[in-house]
C-alpha cells in the first residue's frame, strides 16, 4: 500500500475527528481495539473480532488490548500490545506504510495502558468489560457515535483502494469456487477451495462464507457446510455469498451458477441483466428505497418472463407479491463492516429513517450521495416457509403453482456487485474484477 495515500487519508480522517470531537466537545478519544473472550466453562477464546472504530482509526485487525489516543490536533497515539511473553520475537514496532502517522508505545501488558489514559474531557469507544474502573472519559457517548459513523460513508481513495482490493482477492477466491463445484465438489470442499484462494482463514472472512448447493440456495443465511459430494445428475445451482478482507475493509459478493443449461440458467442470466440495471441507478441524489422499489419491479418481470405469475410486473410488486420471492433488501452500505453503519441514519447528529413498512429489512433508507459505497443485490428464491404463508392469502390465486415446483429444486439466485458512487459515473469494482 502506498504511504503517500495513507497519509491523505490520516490527513482526512485528523480533519473528521478534529471537528468531530469540538462539536461533542471532547478533546480527547481513547479507543480499545478490545479484549479477548474466553468460552464458557473453557479456556480457549472466541476469535478476536476488533472494534471498529479502532481499525477506522490504524489498520490493526488481530491485536486485542490495543488502544488509540486520539487527541484534537495532534498526532494520534497508538499503544500497540506485544505480550511480554513474545517480547525479545517479534519486532518492536509495526514498520509499515502506515506506521508514520502514529506515536507508537509498545505494551507488554494490558494494563500498562492506564499510564497513557487520561479521562479529562475525554470519551471513550469500545467494549467496556474489564477497564470500566480505568480512567477512560464518558463511554461511547451517542452523539460522537452518530457522527464518527455518519462519517464512515464517506470513503476516502485509500479506501476505496482497499475495498477494490478486497474484492480482487474475493473474485480470485469465486473463481476457484465455481471450479470446484463444476469438479463435483461438495459445499465444505467448495468452501476450502475459496479459502484457499483469498489466501485467508474463515475468523478473517468478514463474514461466514454462505456456500450452497440446490435447495440450500433458498436459505438467505445458509451456513451449514454440507460435507457430502452431490453425484453428477443431482448437480442443479450453486450459489456463493462469500467475501474478503484488506486492511479491515470488507468484500461482499454473490454469484449464482447453473450445473446445465437450461430454464434456471436462463434465470441466472436475467438476473445479472436486473442486477446492473440496478447498478446503473445509483447516481447521487437517488433515494436508496427507490432503488428498492425498482428492484421489485424487476423481480416482478423476472417472475412473469418465467411464468410464475399469473398477474403483471408492477401488479406482483404493487401487491406485496414480490416479497414473498426476494424477502430481503435490495443492498447496504460497505466499508469496514459487512452491514456498514450508517444506513438508517438521517442525519450527523443522530436520528433515524426506518425502512418503509412494506419492507422491514431494507437496510439503507439514505438519499446516495457521492464516494459513497454499496452493494446491490438482488435476489429470487423458492423459500419454503414464504410461499407456505403465501398459500393462505389471496394473491395464493396469481401464482403458477406448477413453475413453483419446476424452480424450486435450484433454491433461487442472488447476484451482489460492490459499487461506489462517483460523482459522475458508478464503478463496479466487483464486475471490474472479473474483467466485465
Ligand atoms: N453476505 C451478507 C449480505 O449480503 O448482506
Ligand atoms: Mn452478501
Ligand atoms: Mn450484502
Amino acid at each position: 500500500m502506498d504511504k503517500k495515500l495513507y497519509a491523505t487519508h490520516m490527513a482526512t480522517l485528523r480533519q473528521r475527528y478534529d471537528s468531530i470531537l469540538e462539536e461533542t466537545g471532547f478533546d480527547t478519544l481513547n479507543v480499545l481495539s478490545g479484549r479477548p473472550k474466553v468460552q464458557f466453562l473453557d479456556d480457549n477464546y472466541y476469535p478476536f473480532r476488533v472494534n471498529p472504530q479502532f481499525k477506522a482509526l490504524v489498520p490493526v485487525t488481530d491485536n486485542p488490548h490495543s488502544w488509540v489516543i486520539y487527541r484534537r490536533g495532534q498526532k494520534p497515539k497508538l499503544l500497540f500490545y506485544r505480550p511480554v511473553d513474545f517480547w525479545h520475537y517479534v519486532p518492536p514496532a509495526p514498520q509499515t506504510f502506515w506506521s508514520d502517522e502514529y506515536e507508537i508505545e509498545l505494551l507488554s501488558k494490558p494494563d500498562e495502558a492506564k499510564q497513557f489514559l487520561d479521562a479529562s474531557n475525554a470519551a471513550f469507544i469500545g467494549e467496556t468489560d474489564g477497564v470500566e474502573d480505568w480512567s477512560i472519559g464518558t463511554a461511547n457517548p451517542e452523539e460522537l457515535l452518530a457522527r464518527l459513523h455518519w462519517a464512515r460513508a464517506y470513503k476516502t481513495p485509500y479506501e476505496m483502494t482497499c475495498l477494490r482490493e478486497a474484492n480482487r482477492i474475493a473474485v480470485r477466491a469465486h473463481r476457484a469456487a465455481v471450479a470446484a463445484f463444476r469438479d463435483g465438489a461438495s459445499e465444505f470442499e467448495i468452501n476450502l477451495a475459496y479459502l484457499n484462494a483469498a489466501g485467508q482463514g474463515e475468523n478473517q472472512m468478514p463474514y461466514g462464507n454462505i456456500v450452497g448447493l440446490n435447495e440450500h440456495a433458498a436459505i438467505l443465511h445458509y451456513t451449514h457446510l454440507s460435507t457430502e459430494r452431490l453425484p453428477e445428475a443431482e448437480r442443479r445451482s450453486f450459489l456463493i455469498d462469500a467475501g474478503a478482507d484488506c486492511n479491515g475493509f470488507c468484500a461482499d459478493i454473490t454469484r449464482s451458477y447453473a450445473y446445465r443449461d437450461g430454464e434456471y440458467a436462463e434465470l441466472v442470466a436475467a438476473m445479472h441483466e436486473k442486477e446492473q440495471e440496478l447498478v446503473a441507478g445509483l447516481k447521487p441524489g437517488v433515494p436508496y428505497p427507490d432503488l428498492h422499489r425498482d428492484c421489485h419491479q424487476k423481480i416482478g418481470e423476472l417472475l412473469e418472463q418465467f411464468g410464475v405469475i399469473k398477474c403483471s410486473a408492477g401488479a406482483a410488486a404493487e401487491s406485496g407479491l414480490t416479497a414473498t420471492f426476494m424477502p430481503h433488501g435490495l443492498g447496504h452500505f460497505l466499508g469496514l463492516q459487512v452491514h456498514d453503519v450508517g444506513g438508517h441514519q438521517s442525519a450527523p447528529e443522530g436520528g433515524t429513517t426506518p425502512p418503509p413498512e412494506k419492507y422491514p429489512f431494507l437496510r439503507t433508507t439514505r438519499i446516495v450521495e457521492a464516494n459513497q459505497v454499496f452493494t446491490i443485490e438482488p435476489g429470487l428464491y423458492f423459500i419454503d416457509s414464504l410461499l407456505g404463508d403465501l398459500k393462505d392469502t389471496g394473491l395464493a390465486a396469481e401464482v403458477h403453482w406448477d413453475k413453483v415446483e419446476e424452480l424450486r429444486p435450484f433454491g433461487g439466485v442472488r447476484i451482489e456487485d460492490n459499487v461506489v458512487v462517483h460523482e459522475d459515473r458508478v464503478e463496479n469494482m466487483t464486475r471490474d474484477c472479473y474483467g466485465e
